[in-house]
């Protein structure tokens, strides 16, 4: 098995204020200095994407965007362009999240038009995949995101998971407290990693494949000991410094 960098990413979503996120910056660069083996990265919300991008300026923490417009520019209000998101270094952009799938009408096209659209601007998409509790009771958990990685890999094309990350996050456990166990997330995550395969074997075997969905400090080890599981894609517990740290430092 190659040997995947793990990456561990912090979903602020819609929560924090200047006032919250400059010590829970603070805090979390200052534990990061002491050294990772993980390659970390912060989604702030969008208002605040200039100030932290400052603050993570020569700094090993990189910054992503927790999603982007499918349309260059124009008569679009309230949407934020990609080329916008070059103009403050940002690496990495979350594309369809389970919550803008669901709150706010993503469909598949729209995630594959998103996603093609951040690999063309040279900029890094982590694609997030999974299934409702509904849909895992049916046993449809493999067709759901088999549909969902397919529509990218036709619209996209598989050389653009190049440099892309996968998120595997079941809906059943974003901020429910409610895990996947290991063994259920790495059963996803070598079905998908199979799915690319099918496709290109080398792409696949370097692409790293994150969980998220209720990581905390204390049930991440045993999540990134599997052999698929690259690290984690982090809400809640990455609004507590010393927590997102500890969750960091299991991504070995
Ligand atoms: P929680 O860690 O709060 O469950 O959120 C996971 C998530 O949706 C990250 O994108």
């Amino acid at each position: 098995m190659t040997n995947r960098r793990p990456f561990v990413a912090a979903n602020w979503k819609m929560n924090g204020n200047l006032a919250s996120i400059r010590p829970l910056l603070a805090d979390i660069l200052a534990g990061v200095q002491t050294g990772m083996n993980a390659e970390v990265v912060i989604c702030p919300p969008y208002i605040y994407i200039d100030e932290i991008a400052l603050r993570l300026d020569n700094t090993t923490i990189g910054l992503g965007a927790q999603n982007v417009s499918h349309h260059d520019s124009g008569a679009h209000t309230g949407e934020v362009a990609i080329g916008m998101l070059q103009d403050y270094n940002t690496g990495y952009v979350i594309i369809g999240h389970s919550e803008r799938r669901m709150l706010y009408g993503e469909t598949d096209g729209i995630v594959a038009e998103k996603f093609k659209k951040v690999v063309d601007s040279g900029l890094k998409p982590i694609l997030c995949v999974g299934e409702t509790l509904e849909q895992r009771e049916a046993d449809e958990t493999e067709e759901v995101i088999a549909r969902q990685l397919d529509t990218v890999i036709d619209n996209a094309g598989v050389k653009s998971f190049a440099k892309a990350v996968i998120a595997y996050e079941p809906v059943w456990a974003i901020g429910t407290g409610r895990t996947a166990t290991p063994d259920q997330a790495q059963e996803v995550h070598a079905f998908i990693r199979l799915r690319l395969a099918r496709h290109d074997e080398e792409i696949a075997d370097l692409l790293r494949i994150v969980y998220g969905g209720s990581v905390k400090a204390d049930n991440a080890n045993e999540l990134f000991t599997m052999a698929d599981i690259d690290g984690g894609l982090i809400g809640g517990a990455s609004l507590i410094a010393e927590d997102f740290l500890s969750i960091c430092q299991a991504a070995i």
